[in-house]
């Protein structure tokens, strides 16, 4: 790609410095697991964790499907950022310059006005929060806040603001005040003022546009990595609309943005369970109430986006639906989402008329949290509430609820469970269950391959199929540097039947030192996003080690490699001659045979000698 634009020696210095655990970490729940960290792969669905980082190789990789690499294309895999973005990015974190040279000038003219956009944002919360503190004009936002219950500290903690009344508020104070000026197109891009209709739109002419938050409490909304990506706004009277929120930037993406998720990402690690609202105060008062892993949506339904986003800390999931008919709806639609998500979700109902937040301030924490320990599944609460809906609507709305929930049924993947649920639904609805479950059949029949659920199962394909298993210990302890010099010259690439195993071994011998000593380390680092062996170095450099007497492993691995290796050489051999006895070809004949009794007496003498004749074998223990 890009890559030459970087000098390699900033790379590597920038690899060198940077930690992919710290860098890893900033993305998902890591926990120490040996000498490796351990955490649920954020490029699949899984319910145990099979996603390593190594410390010591500055390496991940993904045990279940396989995804892996260092730190760069850690990043560039979850940001979905270029190579350069990348660098450019670590090197700013840890201080190493990396000469600006971007590919053209339209993606220089991007990353730098996101740049701008970014310190602009953090401007504006700043300005929106002083005037909420000290402007005496905002003394009705403090008094509206403070009826809700939000305390000072809740209005520090989520740098609260508010959005003076004038057209020009923050406008003025962001173009023409304080220690930076920006430029109005900037303030336009960011989505903090907007366009007159009519009027003049001459570049830097303030006057075409007026303020978006006008008289409006201002809630910050921040990335994981605390950077400000755009703002909502709530009326303090009630005007409308009720809520004004940044429209979508290059910065912002309501889509993929979790409000207070980087406030909650703690709790919700400690707690493995994260509780989805739907308003900013309903998560801000639950924070206040020391309900601490809770985040909002943006006014957006949930995305495959929001999925991905919160596997990387949970799988469990906490979702709030009225029990009512539109909640029930809501829920159903939600249910294709999460299906095969790899994560559980159960549904919690508030008494009617009540919200997260007027229901924490009016029963306290315990009785959320019972709330939520109590909360059906997902599916359980569907099937319940369209059954609800059913038995009350007319012979048409029961007919459609069955067929709804049959569907729902079919994504059951127990079979034990949807025999149970069938019944459970006949019973409900006062229905002969062999009738339902002959509807059922037919439903199944009829249901098209398109309907499946993607499970786990169905993650991309796996490159690392198993190696010939004497192949993999060798490979193994090559990778785990138990391999002396003397070793590592009875290795021969050629020996190996696998080719990724081959590549490796051929590789590794190359970078040998003077003294013979394999450079692993070396290896490692350059193979291992080669597209046909990475995987294998990825799987095998971290997974465990187990073999208590490395000596035996090598020795009885390598003995088995050569046989089998001897094996094969005999039966093309063999076959070899054969042709040319056939052939006629006396003289190439005798040849063979003489190969072939050279190598029965190879394979005689590996199979009678026991250990091969090694040096230092055994004191290198692992
Ligand atoms: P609700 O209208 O359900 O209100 O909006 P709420 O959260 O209970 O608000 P309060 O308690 O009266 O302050 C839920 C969410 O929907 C989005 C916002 O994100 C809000 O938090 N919303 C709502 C909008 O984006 N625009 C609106 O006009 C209303
Ligand atoms: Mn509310």
């Amino acid at each position: 790609m890009d890559r030459g634009l970087i000098p390699e020696e900033i790379i590597n210095r920038i690899r060198d410095r940077a930690d992919i655990v710290e860098v890893v970490s900033a993305h998902l729940s890591l926990g120490k697991a040996g000498q490796n960290f351990k955490g649920l792969c954020p490029f699949h669905s899984e319910k145990t964790p099979s996603f390593i980082v190594s410390p010591s190789r500055q390496m991940f990789h993904c045990f279940g499907c396989g995804e892996g690499g260092n730190v760069f294309t850690f990043l560039m895999k979850i940001e979905g950022s270029s190579f350069p973005t990348v660098v450019r990015n670590l090197g700013e974190k840890y201080g190493i310059r990396v000469e600006e040279q971007p590919a053209s000038p339209a993606a220089r003219q991007r990353a730098e006005q996101v740049e701008r956009l970014v310190e602009l944002n953090k401007a504006a919360a700043e300005f929106f929060h002083k005037t909420l503190l000290k402007d005496p004009a905002a003394k009705p936002a403090r008094v509206y806040l403070k009826e809700r219950g939000i305390t000072a500290e809740t209005i520090e903690r989520f740098g609260i603001g508010y959005a003076p009344q004038a057209w020009d508020g923050a406008l003025k104070a962001l173009t023409k005040g304080g220690k930076q000026a920006w430029s109005i197109e900037d303030l336009a891009a960011a989505g903090l003022i907007v366009a007159r209709e009519q009027g003049g739109k001459k570049p830097g002419d303030a006057s075409g546009y007026y303020d978006r938050f006008r008289g409006r409490v201002i809630l910050a909304i921040l990335d994981l990595q605390k950077r400000v990506i755009g703002f909502g706004g709530r009326v303090i009277d009630d005007g409308v609309p009720k809520y004004l929120n940044s429209p979508e930037t290059p910065l912002f993406r309501k889509g993929r943005t979790l409000y207070g998720l980087e406030v909650a990402r703690e709790g919700i690690t400690r707690e493995d369970q994260v509780v989805i609202v739907e308003g900013y105060f309903d998560a801000i008062a639950l924070h206040q109430a020391g309900v601490t892993n809770v985040v909002a949506t943006l006014g957006t339904a949930l995305t495959s986006e929001h999925v991905d986003l919160i596997r990387r800390f949970t799988r469990r999931v906490v979702l709030l639906f009225d029990p009512d008919a539109a909640g029930v709806r809501a829920a159903l639609r939600t249910l294709d989402l999460f299906l095969g998500s790899g994560l559980a979700v159960q549904v919690g109902s508030l008494p009617e008329g009540e919200d997260p937040d007027t229901f924490v301030r009016s029963r306290g924490p315990e009785a959320f949290t019972a709330l939520v320990r109590q909360a059906p599944s997902l599916l359980d609460f569907t099937v319940a509430g369209s059954l609800a809906i059913g038995r009350q609507g007319s012979v048409e709305d029961r007919v459609r609820c069955v067929e709804e929930v049959l569907a729902l049924l079919q994504k059951l993947s127990n079979p034990v469970e949807k025999s149970a649920a069938l019944h459970h639904v006949a019973d409900q609805l006062g229905l002969d269950e062999k009738v339902l479950m002959e509807r059922y059949r037919q439903l199944t029949r009829n249901s098209s391959v398109a309907d499946h659920v993607p499970g786990e199962a169905s993650v991309g394909p796996v490159e690392s199929a198993p190696l010939p298993k004497d192949e993999e210990v060798l490979v193994r302890l090559l990778l785990h540097d138990k391999l002396t010099a003397p070793m590592l010259a009875q290795l021969a690439a050629d020996d190996f039947t696998d080719p990724r195993a081959r590549r490796l071994i051929a590789k590794v011998l190359e970078g040998r030192t003077e003294r013979g000593e394999p450079a692993v380390n070396e290896a490692i680092i350059n193979i291992q996003d080669d597209p046909q062996c990475g995987g294998i170095v990825r799987a095998l450099s971290l997974s465990e080690l187990s073999y208590d007497d490395v000596g035996t492993a090598f020795r009885d691995s390598l003995k088995a490699l050569k046989l089998r290796r001897i094996g094969e050489e005999i039966q093309e051999v063999k076959t070899a001659q054969m042709v040319a006895e056939r052939a006629g070809q006396a003289e190439t004949a005798r040849t063979l045979m003489l190969r072939q009794n050279a190598l029965q007496q190879e394979r005689q003498r590996l199979l009678s000698a026991g250990p091969l004749p090694l040096t230092e074998v055994g004191s290198v223990n692992a």
